[in-house]
């Protein structure tokens, strides 16, 4: 049984990894900004003295990849000091860090998926602000473990959207979809990076750890995969490029990831992503979502 804080538990990811930790052995502190705002060090520090977690998973960040571009101060304020802040205080009481980071973190020129060892090249302010918190986690607690992951889909969070949702929304409105067909990587359900994260955590190693779905396809192939599981296969679908798609951010062409590591250690891939992205709309239906 561990003792675990985690940080940002009313996000997408937040919610679904302390709704599973939570039917386990451990004892769950979950942690939002309002009782655990990581960009003030000194609270940071106090919480963490007082609660003495085992482990931290720290999955609260600035995740506003468009917005970052022009809110870099806030951005880096969150996502490089605020985990500074998590470090230190980790490494002070003695506590195991898990950083949950980004295929960002990558330019996506790889033409094959990125492995463990790949060095960072990020490529927007987010995956700059993440790649400087993987590197306050690595350089200031021995203990750590960084997780990287890609496309998150949930159904919980604050405002409750996602790719999917707004694939279902924009159809609903009845409009004509544009979607990017250059850029590919691993759809990844919270419900199932909750489930391979646990045994992550059970492992001694340390390091990087890449966890996703697996399959591989491009945001035009899955908002059309999310129309036809969702009856919607008359909406017209058209492919675009990024380039006219224009969005602040620059993002990775492929942002596949791969874990030999992971495969090494004998722990078996979560399913494919069309699985998970059923079991996603199972699991939306019993939760009373509406379009
Ligand atoms: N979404 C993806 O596709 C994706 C892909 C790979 C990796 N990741 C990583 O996975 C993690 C979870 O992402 P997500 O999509 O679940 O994000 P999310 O829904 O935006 O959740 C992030 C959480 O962090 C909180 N937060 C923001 N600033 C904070 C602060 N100063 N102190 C404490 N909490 C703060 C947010 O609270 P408020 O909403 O109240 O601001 C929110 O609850 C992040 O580390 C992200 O970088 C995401």
């Amino acid at each position: 049984m561990k003792k675990i804080l985690v940080t940002g538990a009313d996000g997408m990811l937040g919610t679904d990894l302390v709704r599973h930790l939570r039917k386990g052995p451990h004892i769950v502190l979950a942690t939002t900004i309002r009782s655990l705002d990581i960009t003030d060090r000194d609270q940071v520090r106090r919480v963490l003295l007082s609660r003495r977690p085992g482990v931290v998973i720290h999955t609260a960040a600035y995740t506003a990849v468009d917005r970052a571009e022009t809110e870099r101060e806030l951005c880096m304020a969150v996502n490089h000091e605020g985990t500074k802040n998590i470090a230190l205080s980790c490494r002070e009481i003695g506590a195991e860090l898990i950083y949950i980071s980004t295929d960002y973190v990558f330019d996506g020129k790889k033409r094959t998926p990125y492995v463990e060892t790949d060095t960072p090249r990020p490529i927007n302010v987010y995956g700059e602000s993440k790649w400087l918190g993987e590197e306050a986690v690595r350089t200031l607690v021995e203990r750590h473990k960084i997780c990287r992951s890609s496309w998150l889909i949930g159904l919980h969070g604050v405002g409750g959207m996602n790719f999917v949702e707004k694939i279902l929304h924009a159809a609903s409105a009845g409009n004509v979809l544009r979607v990017v067909d250059d850029q590919i990587g691993r759809p990844t359900f919270t419900f199932d990076f909750a489930l391979l994260l646990e045994r992550v955590m059970g492992l001694h190693e340390r390091g990087i750890f890449h966890l996703t779905n697996t399959g591989e396809c491009s945001w035009y192939d899955l908002a059309r995969c999310v129309l036809e599981m969702s009856g919607r296969s008359d909406v017209e679908i058209v492919p675009v490029s990024s380039a006219e798609y224009p969005a602040a951010a620059r993002r990775p062409a492929n942002s596949l990831l791969n874990s030999p590591r992971l495969e090494s250690l004998g722990i078996s891939p979560l399913r494919h992503w069309r699985e998970a992205l059923r079991d996603y709309f199972i699991r939306r239906k019993k939760s009373g979502k509406k379009d």
